[in-house]
């Protein structure tokens, strides 16, 4: 890592996985000093997730604290079970469940009173990326959180920039597309508060087990999402050690 900003792996099963491979996770991931290492899965298996020795993630929750909302989930069941971390805005919420920034931001601030940290994703389909104004689209997503929830947000938040092109395509951001972008989005964040030089950015989008060294070495990428190499013991093994180096 090119940076004093504690390293962050983080897995993203989605809606993928079984008892039998969580078992798996649960013998063979062991907890670190010198990085984090987080597994988000699916929210019926985050109960018997909380005997692994990694931090728990979930990757979604409600914006409300509780009441008549079928299927959701609320943050302080999550911290009951043991969740630390809770994913905010993938990109796959917004498309599937047509998630706004606004709504996004209430979930951050959701996940902030709880005590816990929001991931909080960003990104921009691909044309955005090919009309050239991915950087104005991302700092758009940033900033709805920005008005809602104070720029206090950046003192316990984990950012994540996934761009949607490169999601389960195998299609990577190269490191200087990813690079690029994460210092862009450092340079907002500090200027709206000093404290975003120790906000940590995840990189997310077809990390594997041969990309990731290269993509770690960039000076604003402080870890990843990883989503179908999570999956993979043994490649997100791999790219566990090499966050630590
Ligand atoms: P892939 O690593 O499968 O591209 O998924 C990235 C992601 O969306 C993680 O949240």
């Amino acid at each position: 890592m090119a940076n004093t900003r504690k390293p962050i792996v983080a897995g993203n099963w989605k809606m993928n996985g079984s008892l039998a491979l969580l078992k798996t996770f649960i013998e063979e991931i062991g907890s670190s000093e010198q990085l984090e290492t987080v597994l988000c899965v699916p929210s019926p298996y985050l109960s018997a997730a909380g005997r692994g020795e990694y931090i728990l993630g979930a990757q979604d929750c409600s914006s409300f604290e509780s009441g008549a909302h079928t299927g959701d989930t609320a943050v302080s069941m999550l911290k009951e079970l043991g969740v630390e971390y809770v994913i905010v805005g993938h990109s796959e919420r917004r498309q599937d469940h047509n998630e706004s920034n606004e709504l996004v931001a209430n979930k951050v601030q959701t996940v902030l009173n709880a005590g816990l940290t929001p991931i909080l994703c960003c990104g921009e389909p691909l044309e955005i990326r090919e009309k050239g104004t991915f950087k104005e689209y991302v700092l758009e997503q940033l900033a709805a959180v920005k008005n809602v929830c104070g720029v206090s947000f950046l003192d316990n938040t984990v950012i994540a920039y996934e761009p949607i092109w490169a999601i389960g395509t195998g299609k990577t951001a190269s490191p200087e597309q990813a690079q690029e972008v994460h210092e862009f989005i450092r340079s907002n964040l500090v200027s709206w508060n000093e404290a975003g030089q120790n906000t940590r950015i995840l990189y997310g989008g077809s990390v594997n087990a041969g990309n990731a060294e290269q993509l770690f070495a960039q000076k604003d990428i402080d870890g990843g999402l990883i989503g179908g190499a999570s999956l993979k013991i043994e490649d997100f093994t791999v790219i566990i050690n090499t966050a630590k180096q």
